[in-house]
């Protein structure tokens, strides 16, 4: 019974002991020693985002719009081919006919040109041309700079006093005979004249005139 009597007192005079431990804990961690009570600095950012980021791109208006219109879709080599019987112009559109048809137009700078610049656009893990025509002339293959529209019209083998003007690669403005169109039409794998198709290493699985792509402008879309 003794006992009992001293635990009870024991907690009511523990009690009031530790509510005056807690309030000075919440004093001395809420208002720190300056007593400034800005309370404990809670963290800025919630770990919920609460914005979402949007990762649909902005939708296109005015003159992004146009340029978002589907191209046309032609044979890489057809299109080679339609520049170079239009007289190979560098700035001037020029019209070829698309796979279903219609006649599309396209200029050399933004259609043709990649088709020698760009790796992995004949096949998957296809060198660029550029990889072996490049303007380095004198240390290339053929000795041949596919990488510029001048570079193209100067030709291949420029070698010594050839070095400004080379053999014509463009058949004289004829895809029929021009070796740029006839290296990369290859029916089953093989070119018509007996020479590698390009670029160099091309699997025979690619399509006679090479892959399907994106280029030019449909009529209805053409100024
Ligand atoms: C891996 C190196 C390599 C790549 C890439 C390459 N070529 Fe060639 N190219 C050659 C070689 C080698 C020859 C000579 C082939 C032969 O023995 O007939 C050649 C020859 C040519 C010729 C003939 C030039 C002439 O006057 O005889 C043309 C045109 C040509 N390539 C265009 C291209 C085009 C277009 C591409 C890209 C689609 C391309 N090449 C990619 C190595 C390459």
């Amino acid at each position: 019974m003794k006992d009992l009597k001293g635990i009870v007192l024991g907690i009511l005079a523990g009690l009031p002991a530790l509510v005056v431990v807690f309030a000075f804990g919440l004093y001395f961690f809420g208002c720190r020693t300056n007593n400034t009570c800005t309370g404990i600095a809670l963290p800025v950012t919630t770990p919920i985002p609460t914005l979402i980021p949007a990762t649909l791109p902005a939708p296109k208006v005015g003159a992004a719009a146009v340029a978002a219109v589907p191209k046309c879709r032609v044979a890489a080599a057809d299109l080679v081919a339609a520049w170079i019987d239009a007289g190979y112009p560098e700035t001037d559109p020029f019209p070829f006919t698309d796979v279903k048809g219609q006649t599309c137009t396209a200029t050399f700078k933004a259609d043709v040109q990649r088709l020698f610049l760009e790796a992995n656009l004949w096949y998957d893990g296809a060198p660029a041309c550029t990889t072996c025509h490049n303007a380095d002339i004198a240390n290339n293959q053929k000795n041949m700079d596919l990488s510029s529209y001048a570079g193209i019209l100067a030709g291949s083998n420029r070698v010594g006093e050839k070095a400004q003007k080379g053999d014509d690669i463009l058949g004289g403005g004829d895809s029929q005979k021009a070796l740029l169109y006839l290296m990369l039409y290859a029916p089953g794998g093989q070119t018509t004249i007996n020479r590698p198709a390009m670029p160099l290493g091309r699997p025979a699985s690619v399509p006679d005139k090479g892959p399907i792509i994106s280029a030019g402008t449909p009529p209805e879309q053409a100024q």
